[in-house]
């Protein structure tokens, strides 16, 4: 309803008309006057309230619109140099607060949901990629004995092992996602408990045996962790972190080589490493291995039959313990992934195993 010209022209009348009645009660008001002072008087105020009015309320209103205009044209960076400290302390500085924290949430919104977005399209064209060659591959070796392969007993049988070992190999990475993606969305809850990381590891040192002497690679405890050592987990889920550690290690470890594990003790953890004696990792691909399907040498471990989901389990596994997983590598000369685990107390304060 009120517009700059509408609330000059109240204003100004109550001016003149005020001015004409401060003279009539000094005695100066005459026609002569009247003619005169009222519409100059008007006139003038009218003419200041109306530009103070423009200036005040229009100039803050097209900074408002330029703040918006940069935020419709996609402008965000702008409340970066959003400068409160020199604004007035009144409404203005309020809108301008108020755009800047919604521009600000909105921002970081966007951001996620691109990374998001990026992220799940890599992760489909990674998936299709990774099922599509043990499908091919199965399918190729049924299509084969199809059109007439089969009737060579040794053919069928060479042929139907290639087959069920691509769909194995299928089965075991569709369970290794399952498993993250559990992991991730936290469905898979972790179950501390005590147990002796030494005996475990036994355990994965027997599980992983035939493979080690396919290599000649000697799997061992360093010399002072060759004992029971007691620590806070979930030893299912740690065991998975040992295996894939330890058969990375006999992976792309080199033959007649050593695997060796040791625990270092402080006062409340156990840093828990898996040394290898293979041919290292350069360092452009260490802060990449734990990436969902990344491999080093793509051929290569496919030909292992890794599907690069292994690390990113360990990962997930070992975050859930409130840790971090340490790698380190030195070309030529071995790799050496480790992470820390509490370290079980007993009632008497005295910790088992130390
Ligand atoms: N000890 C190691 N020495 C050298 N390279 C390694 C070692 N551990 C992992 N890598 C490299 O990191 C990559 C990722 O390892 P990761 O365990 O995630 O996958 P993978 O072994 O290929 O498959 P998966 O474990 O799912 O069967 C491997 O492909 C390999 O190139
Ligand atoms: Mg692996």
């Amino acid at each position: 309803m009120f517009n700059s010209g509408i609330i000059s022209t109240i204003i100004s009348l109550i001016v003149a008309i005020c001015v004409l009645v401060i003279q009539h009660f000094l005695g100066l008001l005459n026609t002569d006057m009247l003619i005169i002072i009222f519409p100059s008087v008007l006139f003038v105020t009218y003419v200041c309230v109306y530009l103070s009015l423009e200036y005040l309320i229009f100039t803050e209103i097209n900074k408002i619109y330029v703040v918006l205009d940069k935020i419709k044209s996609k402008d965000f960076i702008l409340h970066e140099d959003l400068d409160t400290s020199e604004m007035p302390t009144d409404k203005r500085k309020k809108i301008y607060e108020e755009i800047h924290t919604y521009v600000t949430k909105k921002q970081a919104e966007i951001t996620e949901l691109k990374k998001v977005e990026v992220f799940r399209r890599e992760f489909l064209a990674d998936i299709s990629h990774e099922l599509k060659t043990p499908i091919f591959a199965a399918q190729g070796f049924i299509h084969t004995l199809l059109d007439g392969a089969m009737n060579d007993k040794d053919v069928r049988e060479k042929f139907l092992k290639k087959a069920a070992k691509s769909l194995d190999g299928m089965q075991e990475m569709v369970e290794e996602l399952l498993t993250l993606t559990k992991l991730e969305i936290g469905e898979l809850q972790m179950e501390i408990d005590d147990f002796d990381i030494h005996l475990l590891t036994k355990d994965v040192f027997e599980m992983l045996e035939k493979k080690a002497e396919k290599k000649r690679i000697l799997m061992k405890f360093s010399e002072i962790s060759n004992q029971p050592l007691w620590v806070q987990g979930d030893c299912y889920q740690i065991k998975q972190v040992l295996k894939n550690l330890i058969e990375n290690a006999l992976n792309y470890g080199n033959e007649n080589g050593k695997v060796i594990v040791s625990f270092d003790i402080d006062k409340v953890k156990v840093l828990i490493s898996v040394r290898d004696e293979g041919p290292g990792i350069a360092p452009e691909h260490l802060n990449r291995i734990f990436e969902r399907f990344y491999r080093v040498e793509k051929s290569r471990s496919k030909d292992k039959g890794g599907s690069g989901l292994g690390l990113a389990i360990v990962q997930e596994i070992v975050e859930a313990h409130n840790s971090k997983v340490l790698v380190s590598s030195i070309l030529g000369k071995g790799t050496t992934f480790a992470f820390k685990l509490k370290k079980t107390i007993t009632n008497s304060n005295n910790i088992i195993g130390s």
